[in-house]
Order: C-alpha cells, then structure tokens, then sequence
C-alpha cells in the first residue's frame, strides 16, 4: 500500500482491530489509547530519530525499575498522572480528608506505642504530632491503623541510607485510642528532591523543572467499613509549596509546625530549645457511602 501514512484510515483501521476484545473495558481502553497516541503523533509529527529517542527514553526508564525502584510510577508522578488518577478516584465526599500520591518510600513497618519517639537515627528538630481519627459524622473511630512516614533534616528516608542497614528510623504505625486520638514524637522533616539520577530527572532537567517537594508527613489510616486514606501533611511556609514536582499539595493539607522554644510539651515533656507540634484530625468515608 502507498497510502497517505497521516490518513486517518490507519487509525480507524487499529481501533477496528483492538475493540474486537472479548472484555469491554479491555476494547473501551484500546480504543482509546490508539486514539489518543495517534492523535499525539500527528501533533507533534516525531522525525524518525525522535520516535527512537522516545523508545530509548521508555527503555531506560524501565531498565531503572527493580524491587527497591519503580521509575514508571515516579514518571506518572512527574506527568501528574498520579493526582489525575487520585482525582477521579477520591474527592467525592467534601468532608473527608483529601487524599494524595503514596510515593516510594512507604514499606511495612512496626506498631509502635502511644507517644513513642520514632526518629530512630535521624537528626532535626523534636516534633510533636497528634491527632484524632474520625468518620464523616464526626464520630471517633478507635483502633485505626495510623501509618507514617518522612524524611529526615536532610531530606533523606530512612530507606535511602545505607548506614541504617534496613533499620526504621522516621516510620511506624499506630493504633488510635478509644477516643480515636494518636500522638507520638519525631523530628522536622525538610524539603527534597525525588529520586533525580535516572530518566525522570533527566526528563524534569530537559523541561527546566526541579525535582523538589515541600516538606511533608505521610499518612495512611486504614479502619474497618471505611475507605483507606493515604496522604501527606504539608509544612505551612515551606519552600516548594507551590510548585511541587509531583503537583501533591491540597491547601486543605497544608498545617501550621508551630513553633515553640523550651516549656513542657503536651505529654508533659520538658522541652529545651526550639521544638514543633503538629496536630490535625483525620476523616474517613465509610465504603457503604463511597459505593
Ligand atoms: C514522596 O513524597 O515520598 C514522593 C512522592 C512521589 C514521588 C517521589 C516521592
Ligand atoms: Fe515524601
């Protein structure tokens, strides 16, 4: 065939090929990827150097995955895919705490006791943080399973330091009390970059973007009956607030790290020097209402 290779005969001609799949959704998706790419590649019309580039580029990309390193999510992250897809899946219940990117450096960790220090090995300024855990009608759901994780001062998790050997420091899980309340001690995490030594990085350095995010605290809180919340507090005045390389930041999850300096902490710690407290409560959506 000498056709025109820009006709939309070949594009008709796929998705005629791909909707022919037996699950609807396999052929509703197909369909639209073709439609979509094609419509991308007669946008920007790649010359044939270009079409390898973005093969090499893809290649690379997965050659950087393993067991510790997942470059397609750190993409789809980069690409704001991942708060796409968060947003089409959350935000339906305007009560409920809002929801953001899990990132890579969650991994299963430890219960921990009320008012534990879960620092470990990481260096910075106390912080204090409590709250509660509550469904949409504001009532306390005890036993929840509080989750989180951060950085350290210098914008290291403890996953990314050899020295650690494996060792939790900045991570841990607790249990909410009868009342659904939580508290417990660790220190100030800082802004950082995302892992920038692979094709994400060369990708964001290309678009003259940096890598960095505000400094934040993850959280995931899982209870029984209720939908799982995973999402960050962010630091109010931190740098990269509004230009998160990974678009994660809702004004809703933005929190004051108050500022203190000495005195006695709310569990009746004495305090020397500067210290922080964080408080925030947690909403849940019970699944029967998210159906
Ligand atoms: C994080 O906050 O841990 C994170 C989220 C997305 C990409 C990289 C890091
Ligand atoms: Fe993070």
């Amino acid at each position: 065939m000498h056709g025109n290779n820009d006709s939309e005969g070949l594009t008709q001609a796929v998705i005629e090929k791909v909707s022919g799949a037996a699950d609807p959704r396999v052929a509703q998706t197909g369909a639209a990827l073709i439609r979509h790419l094609h419509a991308f590649i007669r946008d920007v019309r790649p010359t044939q150097e270009e079409w390898e580039a973005g093969i090499a580029f893809l290649t690379d990309t997965g050659h950087m995955c393993d067991d510790k390193r997942q470059e397609f999510i750190l993409l789809s992250d980069a690409l704001g895919v991942s708060m796409l897809v968060d947003a089409i899946n959350h935000g339906d219940d305007p009560v409920a705490t809002e929801s953001t990117v899990f990132g890579p450096f969650y991994h299963p960790t430890e219960e921990w006791p009320q008012g534990a220090d879960i620092s470990g090995t990481m260096t910075g300024t106390p912080l204090f943080v409590s709250g509660r855990v509550l469904d949409n009608r504001g009532n306390p759901l005890a036993g929840a399973v509080v989750d989180v994780w951060h950085a350290d001062d210098q914008g290291f998790y403890d996953v990314q330091m050899e020295r650690l050997e494996g060792k939790d420091a900045g991570r841990a899980w607790f249990r909410t009390d009868g009342e659904g309340r939580f508290h417990f001690w660790t220190i100030r995490p800082s802004p950082y970059p995302i892992p920038n030594d692979g094709p994400v990085g060369k990708m964001l350095a290309a678009q003259g973007r940096h890598p960095f995010r505000p400094a934040h605290v993850h959280f995931m809180i899982q209870s029984d009956g209720y939908r799982k919340l995973v999402t960050h507090l962010f630091e109010e005045g931190s740098p990269y607030l509004d230009s998160d390389v990974v678009f994660g930041v809702k004004s809703s999850l933005i929190c004051e790290f108050t500022e203190h300096q000495g005195g006695v902490a709310p569990d009746n710690r004495r305090m020397d020097g500067e210290w922080r407290s964080l408080n925030h409560d947690f909403i849940l959506t019970p699944i029967a209402d998210a159906a």
